[in-house]
């Protein structure tokens, strides 16, 4: 008779996979109170509040290791918090509570909560600056895109892997000055370019969702959101290549205190996350990806997506929250 004894460390994975959707519910409906209210740092405070409080809750012994910031400057969820009940797995964290705070504040599409859990020790501690990035979905073969080569030819090697003219290839980057020449080499080969204001991570994991008609992400955005997308495409596949953007001795220093001794790495998805992860999402905005936070009469509504890489499942939770009393403190 087949076994199907499941390790107790597996079952706290998979219990985990369920208890990291309250989190990022609870910092989505805190955000979004302040919807629209142009505070950005306020609806990030509620959101930081909210996740570091339910975080707390969860059985793990956790380390932060992408967070609001160091110590000097972040008092919450700073990169070496020790979070979580103790009793359970050690684990690295990667939050970004609200990401896409502008978005949030001004009330536009795209805003969500967000955070990644692995064994301790495989998350990238990536500083709080910028990274180089190109992604796509499932389903190429390896070497199609390389982060060293010009906009233009990831543009054509994609469409001949894709079978596709280049006009039939989407791109999508930050609507930033820094990418104005990447952005015209791409249009420059036929193909159509989807411009964000903010929130990467979701442009990101647009590669690897049919619907959004995304097919590649390039463009420099933020480190700590790289690792996040990474612990994403890690769940539901993709190929994505990074490198830190180090422009200065002082962030030079930093990083190597953190441990990052060749500055100029170029990044696969199994060096920022070098084993299994669970990514979930909630949104607080309504955006390509997710449904925004409804407060209704009797209930709140949620819309969240939550991965876990050892199967690569994809849960897409919408809750119903009737217990309001539950969320005075956010
Ligand atoms: P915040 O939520 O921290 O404001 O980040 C939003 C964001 O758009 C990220 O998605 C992106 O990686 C980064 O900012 C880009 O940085 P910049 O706005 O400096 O170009």
């Amino acid at each position: 008779m087949a076994s199907i004894t499941v390790q107790s460390s597996q079952l706290l994975e998979r219990v985990l996979s369920i208890e990291i959707v309250r989190v990022t519910e609870r910092a989505a409906v805190s955000a979004a109170r302040l919807r629209g209210h142009g505070k950005d740092k306020a609806s990030d405070q509620a959101a930081v509040d909210a996740m570091r409080r339910e975080l707390n809750k969860l059985p793990i012994d956790g380390t932060v290791v992408i967070g609001e910031g160091e110590l000097d400057e972040a008092p919450m969820l700073f990169i070496g918090e020790k979070l979580g009940n103790k009793i359970g797995p050690k684990v690295d964290i990667a939050v970004d509570p609200l990401e896409g705070t502008v978005l949030c504040a001004k009330n536009m599409p795209g805003a969500i909560a967000t955070l990644a859990i692995a064994d301790e020790g495989t998350l990238l501690h990536a500083p709080d600056c910028y990274m180089d990035k190109i992604a796509i979905g499932p389903g190429y073969p390896k070497g199609v895109i390389d982060l060293d080569a010009p906009a233009d030819e990831n543009i054509m090697s994609l469409a001949k892997a894709k079978g596709v003219k280049p006009s039939e290839i989407t791109a999508i980057l930050l609507d930033r000055p820094r990418h104005a020449k990447a952005i015209e080499a791409i249009r420059r080969t036929g193909a159509a370019v989807s411009l964000i204001t903010d929130g990467d991570v979701a442009g990101v994991i647009h590669t690897a969702e049919q619907k959004t008609g995304i097919d590649i992400y390039l463009g420099i955005g933020g480190a700590p959101e790289g690792v996040l997308a990474a612990a994403a495409l890690r769940c539901i596949g993709g190929q994505m290549q990074c490198r830190l953007v180090i422009d200065s001795e002082e962030l030079r220093e930093r990083t190597l205190k953190m441990g990052i001794k060749d500055a100029k790495k170029k990044y696969e998805i199994a060096d920022m996350v070098r084993g299994d992860c669970l990514f979930a999402a909630t949104g607080v905005t309504t955006g390509a990806m997710l449904t925004g936070v409804k407060f209704e009469k009797d209930m709140i509504l949620t819309d969240t997506v939550v991965m876990r890489s050892v199967t690569g499942t994809v849960r897409r939770i919408t809750a119903e929250h009737r217990q309001l009393d539950k969320f005075h403190l956010d």
